[in-house]
């Protein structure tokens, strides 16, 4: 199945499933927004809860916050967003659409990377065993054909970025011939700037009212009470302030269902260091986050780090981290050496000194920051991409089950009575009344065992126990294991041990340590 069409399926089993609507939906939608349902909370809370754990349980010098929304608005200028968070934005006239310049030339570069991998596919295919991939890559005409457009462009686009400059970024667009998707034309208009902040007012009154906005990043709330933290937190450098929240951005191509949204969670930790060993712990924070995305277990060679070709001014070192979704390798978390940028603008803008006391060095300065910073909707939609699986089983039948791993899964345990009988519900209630406690039951007694296997299947849920009237007798359950479908006998005394460490959020934290 073509891979547009996988996502286009991923999407409505969202839908379908209770993990995501449209935002207002019985009002047709609100572009770029969307609500999680019952389903989807759960995932996202488990997400959220694994990163928490993560960064603030599993290490001592990690602190969290939770800071307001709202802010100073002299904060978006000391960050430097009021005058550069800025898209470069082009329309097709033909088609009225608009695009994002930068989007439309990295998708054109990710098109001479497909078209390379295509060819070593077909090789791999040909040549069986005996395929040695470095070698074709580096010797086949081809490839080196591509090869060499995808690095001369993406060099033109890395110094048109770097340098700003919306002519040379319109031109490339031109010269690479490409096309409006919606239009099919190349009328294009020049390239713009757009800031991407929503504004709102505070104030009662339009004489007193005074603009603010809706936080794009988290990160700001956290520089902000760096000082705060690290005095009543008695901190000393290194150490990490971590935060989980929204974050809003006016994004003017808005695709890809929640990959890209106009309200969007982020979890960002912000990690203060002594200047000069700034780029030991970015290194340190890329493998280490890195091995957090791994320990899902969705396959190394899904991840790949992207290494910045434009480094914001205050940078000195940027990564992504991207996942191989069904449209190609994309972002999901960036980590960056944002220098003492950040802590010296607000000390510059507030009067304050925003500095660190080094008790061994006998002096002050003001700490260099490694961030690490990933969106929990993408996330999300990477777990979801991965788990989504349609499967053809023996004798003809198929099903769409989500291998979601089971410490993310909403919904751990699923409880069945084989019959709505015979003292069968009461039973199982007697059981989940017990495990509830412990993890996520859902009861359900509508339908043959067989559907509502197959509707756990489709939220994820990896284990099922059916109560049957020998349960009456002997006290045991039939354990469904969602992967395998295998099913076995187990006493009712033994499911919590038999399940709770393998859908707690414990059993990834200790892969990373
Ligand atoms: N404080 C740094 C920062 O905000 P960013 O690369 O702009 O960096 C970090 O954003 C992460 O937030 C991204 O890797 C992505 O996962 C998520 N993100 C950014 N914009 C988003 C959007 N419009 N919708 C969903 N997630 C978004």
């Amino acid at each position: 199945m073509a891979q547009e069409d996988v996502f286009k399926k991923i999407v409505s089993h969202c839908k379908e499933y209770g993990f995501v609507f449209p935002s207002s939906d019985i009002y047709d939608g609100l572009g770029a927004v969307y609500d999680y349902g019952q389903n989807g909370v759960e995932l996202k809370n488990n997400i959220k809860q694994y990163w928490w754990q993560s960064m603030v349980l599993l290490h001592e010098n990690i602190v969290g916050i939770d800071s307001a929304i709202f802010m100073h608005p002299t904060i978006w200028k000391a960050s430097g967003h009021v005058d550069a968070f800025n898209d470069p934005l082009i329309d097709n006239r033909d088609s009225k659409k608009r695009y994002r310049a930068d989007v439309l030339i990295e998708e054109q570069i990710a098109k001479y990377e497909e078209k390379i991998d295509k060819e070593v596919a077909k090789a791999r295919k040909r040549f069986g065993e005996a395929f040695d991939e470095a070698q074709f890559r580096s010797t086949n005409a081809r490839v080196l054909e591509q090869q060499a457009k995808r690095d001369a462009l993406h060099q033109r686009y890395a110094d048109a970025m770097n340098a700003m400059d919306l002519n040379e970024l319109k031109q490339i667009i031109l010269d690479e011939e490409i096309v409006c998707p919606i239009s099919g034309t190349r009328n294009w208009t020049d390239v713009r700037q757009f800031n991407l902040m929503f504004k709102t007012e505070v104030g009662s009154t339009a004489e007193g009212a005074s603009t603010i906005y809706l936080r794009p990043e988290t990160a700001q709330g956290i520089f902000v009470n760096y000082l705060n933290v690290q005095k009543t937190g008695r901190m000393k450098v290194p150490f990490g302030i971590a935060q989980i929240g929204k974050a809003f951005r006016n994004e003017i191509v808005a695709r890809q269902f929640i990959f890209r949204m106009r309200e969007f969670e982020q979890m960002e930790m912000q990690f203060f260091v002594k200047p000069g060993t700034e780029l030991d712990w970015f290194n340190k924070w890329k493998a280490y986050r890195l091995a957090w995305h791994e320990a899902l277990g969705f396959g190394e060679e899904n991840y790949r780090y992207h290494d910045h070709e434009k480094l914001a001014h205050y940078a000195n070192a940027a990564t992504d981290i991207e996942f191989h979704m069904p449209f190609g390798f994309k972002e999901v978390e960036g980590i960056h050496s944002r220098t003492n940028f950040d802590l010296s603008q607000h000390a510059k803008f507030s009067g304050r000194k925003i500095e660190y006391f080094d008790p061994e060095l006998n002096e002050s300065y003001t700490p260099y920051v490694i961030e690490t910073s990933i969106g929990v909707d993408r996330m999300f939609l990477s777990v979801m991409c991965h788990a989504y699986q349609e499967e053809k089983l023996e004798g003809g039948d198929s099903r769409v089950v989500l291998k979601l791993p089971a410490a993310l899964a909403p919904v751990k345990l699923a409880v069945l009575p084989l019959v709505k009988k015979d003292g069968l519900p009461e039973k199982a209630h007697e059981i989940m009344q017990d495990l509830k406690f412990h993890f996520n039951c859902k009861y359900e007694e509508k339908d043959s065992i067989g559907k509502r296997y197959r509707r756990q299947d489709a939220i994820g849920t990896p284990f099922c126990i059916t109560i049957d009237h020998d349960t009456l007798q002997d006290n045991c359950v039939t354990l469904r294991d969602r992967d395998t479908m295998e099913q076995t006998r187990v006493p009712i005394s033994e499911l919590r041990s038999l399940i709770e460490d393998k859908v707690s959020i414990t059993s990834l934290l200790k892969k990373l340590q």
